[in-house]
């Protein structure tokens, strides 16, 4: 029980339900009924996309910059971050298809573009999904790292399909220009990390601590 309370992915995944449902409460409190669920969908799909880049930021950012504060805490934290991802993407997921779209009946009045994004996004809930079932110590063991690693590197096309999903049927990402301005630049910057981690792999670069002598 000390253990639970002294681990840090409790502390995440505490507070991704409280922010889920403050969230929640927020829109049910300041918004008419016909807003409600045009503004929680967008609101949980974006929350989601941040846990998420948190996610992916946590390995590559550390590796390039060892001297990162909170270094140790942020990578034992990664795990219950991904899982929260998971957890606001399936709220996203859940409030868009029944509620936004009109669940399953609608399905055959959805025109190309849609189809395809929920293509895209139903792989990348299925990626997440399996993700999480298996971001625990126990399934680390059982699958074996090379598996599990290679098993949590689809987190990869997990992100592209969503983005793709995004461009495609986003209200908010085709409206608002500063949010394709900040997910440019955090690609950007996330592809950036992947590059010089892997020149520094090959040597091309050196790192931080091997330049003092
Ligand atoms: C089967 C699963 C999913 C369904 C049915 C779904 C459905 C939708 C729909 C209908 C929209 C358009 C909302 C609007 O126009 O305001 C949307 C947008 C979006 N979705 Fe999903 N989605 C799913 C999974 C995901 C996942 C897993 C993520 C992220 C982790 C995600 C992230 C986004 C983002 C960022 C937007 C753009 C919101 C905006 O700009 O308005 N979606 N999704």
């Amino acid at each position: 029980m000390m253990s639970l309370f002294s681990n840090i992915r409790f502390y995440v995944l505490i507070l991704s339900v409280v922010l889920s449902l403050g969230e929640y409460f927020f829109i049910q409190q300041w918004f008419s009924d016909r807003e409600k669920v045009a503004m929680l969908v967008p609101l949980y799909a974006y929350t989601a996309l941040v846990y998420l880049y948190l996610a992916m930021l946590a390995g590559p950012l550390t590796k390039v910059f060892p001297f990162f504060p909170f270094r140790a805490s942020y990578l034992k934290a990664r795990r219950a971050i991904g899982v929260s991802a998971f957890y606001f993407g399936v709220l996203h997921a859940r409030f868009a298809f029944y509620d936004f779209l009109g669940g399953f009946a609608a399905i055959p009045f959805l025109d190309t573009r849609y189809r395809i994004a929920l293509v895209l996004s139903s792989t990348a809930i299925l990626i997440l999904t399996l993700m999480a079932a298996t971001s625990f110590d126990y399934m680390v063991k059982l699958l074996t790292f090379p598996k599990w690693k290679m098993l949590h590197r689809f987190v990869y096309v997990a992100a592209i399909f969503i983005l793709i999903h995004a461009i495609l049927i986003g209200t908010r990402f085709q409206e608002f220009l500063i949010i394709r301005i900040v997910l440019g630049i955090g690609t950007v910057f996330l592809v950036g990390l992947h590059i010089v981690g892997l020149l520094r792999m090959y040597k091309i670069f050196k790192a931080p601590e091997d330049s003092h002598g």
